[in-house]
């Protein structure tokens, strides 16, 4: 994770949660993109691919990519297509198979 982000919150009054990112502890604002609420507290990479251990991630921000897979709860998904809810357990998706996407 980059301890300043280049992105910038569109609402920063706005009611935070607190998140745990891998050990990093976070407030995002609740109800947001996951994905755009993570790169703000900058958060990257998302996870690493599987073969070559390359960082990924968001890209598209509209789920065609994959490139913002998390873990949370034991489930891959993408974080891009989820909003911020209190609590949140988020993971890199831990390497498995030999697709390297
Ligand atoms: S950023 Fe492309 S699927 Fe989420």
């Amino acid at each position: 994770m980059k301890p300043v982000s280049p992105f910038r919150e569109i609402t920063p009054k706005g009611n935070h949660v607190a998140v745990r990112f891998e050990a990093a502890d976070l407030m995002l604002p609740r109800g947001e993109n996951l994905a755009g609420a993570l790169l703000v507290a900058g958060v990257m990479p998302f996870r690493h691919t599987p073969v070559s251990g390359a960082p990924r991630g968001p890209f598209c921000m509209m789920g065609a990519c994959f490139d913002c897979l998390v873990e949370i709860d034991g489930v891959t998904r993408q974080a891009c297509m989820l909003q911020v809810t209190d609590g949140m357990e988020i993971t890199m998706p831990a390497a498995r198979g030999t697709d390297d996407a």
